[in-house]
């Protein structure tokens, strides 16, 4: 597993060497880093964060009383708290987790000036995207927030003619897609990350890719992500 890499934007050569090879993953420890995801050069925005005891303790709690919890629904900031203590266990602990999820949803409808969003709230028990892939959507933000976070590769790292039928019933690690074991980057548990898809305008082969971590039984995964809740919005 390779080490987390950080790209900051700059007026640098090093930074405009970057532009000309392909978009790269940026990661920041303020929350405005997320708005990076507008750039051309970026296919990843990551907005790098501790998540505090109260939010594992919710987050182990909710894992606890539903195992098997998967919910999809449509919230806005208006209706996500109410809408998303109907499908946990609503008791006063899952509340910092509620509070947390409620302020992405904010952050998201804010970000692309939409109303509202679909909240995925999964609890995952085995890889559910084990495989390298891109999303065939505009973008996705994904927060994990009990377990091993998701795993990418940096764009200049891969053969995307390895992804999907290319990889010719090989694994991901003997198909060529990437070169060594160490271009396999992780983000961390509580990383707030907005990925870009390859349906974002002009991002057709650039989206980010991605999989799901392994994990067992033993390991389990609560896991948030946010789409657009109808067509992409008109400002991508
Ligand atoms: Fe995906």
């Amino acid at each position: 597993m390779g080490t987390r890499q950080v790209n900051i934007s700059s007026n640098s050569a090093e930074s405009l060497k970057h532009i000309a090879a392909g978009p790269i993953s940026i990661f920041g420890e303020d929350p405005t880093i997320l708005s990076e995801i507008y750039k051309d050069n970026v296919n990843m925005s990551v907005w790098c964060r501790d998540l505090n005891h109260e939010i594992l303790q919710a987050a182990n709690h909710v894992i606890d009383k539903d195992p098997q919890l998967r919910t999809s629904i449509k919230v806005s900031p208006k209706n996500a708290i109410r809408l998303i203590e109907q499908k946990i266990d609503n008791a006063k602990i899952t509340a910092p987790l509620v509070y947390d999820i409620f302020h992405l949803v904010k952050k998201f409808c804010e970000l692309f000036k939409v109303n509202d969003t679909n909240l995925k709230l999964t609890v995952l028990h085995e890889s559910m995207c084990p495989r390298f892939h891109v999303d065939m959507l505009p973008c996705r933000l994904i927060t994990t927030y009990k377990g091993k976070a998701t795993e990418w590769l940096q764009h200049d790292c891969i053969d995307r003619s390895k992804l999907g039928i290319g990889n010719q019933g090989k694994p991901d690690d003997e198909s060529g897609l990437f070169k060594s074991v160490n271009d396999v980057k992780r983000l961390a548990k509580g990383d707030v990350a907005i990925m870009k898809g390859e349906n974002w305008i002009d991002n057709e082969g650039r989206g980010l890719v991605h999989r799901s971590p392994y994990i067992d039984n033993e390991n389990s995964r609560l896991l948030v992500s946010l789409d657009f809740a109808s067509s992409k919005p008109e400002i991508i």
